[in-house]
């Protein structure tokens, strides 16, 4: 059994010589959205490659939670598929990435951003955290309270993913399988996108990798970042920085070690001398 940052727990189970997973999670209404979002997943085609959400097989009800059942996929996800040589890889997913993002713009409805989600977040996130990340905290609620909260910000509201890191995205055999869907605090394609630049453009899911391999990392993330990302941004580019800005002061609760400690203060001084 696993428990990942989320708290849900993910069990591999094996019935016929198959192999399944099993994932209970932690919270139930958060859990009905997840399930939603992965049942909902619609396939995404280019070429022989695609991309689509692992099926649900079976829903579970265990006293006040509820869980899924799914096939276990033996892929590679986030720094092992970066550092897999697989020549192809980069290019399609970029390919399908980019569709993706299009077709839940596409679905999208433009609404005004509410500054109150942001700010609540920040806020519980403040009276978790250890002093030295106030700072931060601080500057990201300012952030909130002038640029969002005293203006109409448009944003391009619709479902989506909620946390599409690499990790999140299991390729096997020309396909892409996404895990993990969860609820987003706005739900938006900026939202995905702000999680996909969290690996292809800062390096989240290769902080670890050795120095030697930083050139292979570098040419993953370039040849699979999809050029519709900057035309999406610059459009929202207001929006885009408020759920930037959220995205990276809500990993400070989760870090464990001193590496990732260095690695989100590097980054979060970046992304607050940019704004
Ligand atoms: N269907 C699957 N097939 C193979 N591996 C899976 C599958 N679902 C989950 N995993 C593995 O379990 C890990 C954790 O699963 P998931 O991301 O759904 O849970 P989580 O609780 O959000 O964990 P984390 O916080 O680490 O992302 C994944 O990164 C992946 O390695
Ligand atoms: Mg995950």
């Amino acid at each position: 059994m696993k428990h990942g940052y989320s708290g849900d727990q993910l069990q591999v189970f094996k019935k016929a010589n198959i192999f399944y997973i099993r994932k209970i999670y932690k919270n139930k209404a958060r859990a009905q959205i997840s399930i939603f979002k992965q049942s909902s997943f619609t396939r995404i085609t280019s070429g022989n490659y695609q991309m689509t959400a692992v099926p649900i097989l079976g829903y579970l009800n265990i006293d006040d939670k509820i869980g899924i059942e799914m096939p276990y996929i033996s892929g590679e996800a986030g720094s092992d598929l970066m550092l897999s040589g697989y020549i192809d890889v980069p290019k399609s997913l970029k390919e399908l990435l980019g569709m993706y993002l299009s077709s839940i713009l596409d679905k999208s409805d433009i609404k005004t951003m509410d500054a109150k989600p942001g700010l609540k977040k920040i806020e519980h996130i403040k009276s978790t955290t250890p002093l030295v990340w106030h700072k931060y905290l601080d500057k990201g609620k300012e952030f909130f309270i002038k640029e969002i909260n005293k203006k109409d910000v448009p944003y391009p509201s619709g479902v989506c993913h909620g946390d599409l890191t690499l990790s999140n995205i299991l390729y096997k055999n020309g396909c892409f399988y996404l895990i993990d869907f969860i609820p987003s605090t706005y739900e938006s394609v900026l939202s995905d996108i702000v999680k996909l630049e969290q690996d292809l453009t800062f390096g989240w899911s290769s902080r670890n990798c050795a120095r030697e391999v930083a050139c292979d990392l570098a040419l993953f993330s370039r040849s699979a970042t999809p050029e519709v990302i900057n035309l999406i941004k610059s459009h929202n580019r207001m929006a885009f920085d408020a759920i930037e800005i959220l995205n990276w002061l809500r990993i400070i609760p989760y870090i464990i070690d001193e590496k990732t400690e260095k690695f989100v203060t590097k980054t979060l001084d970046q992304i607050f001398s940019s704004k």
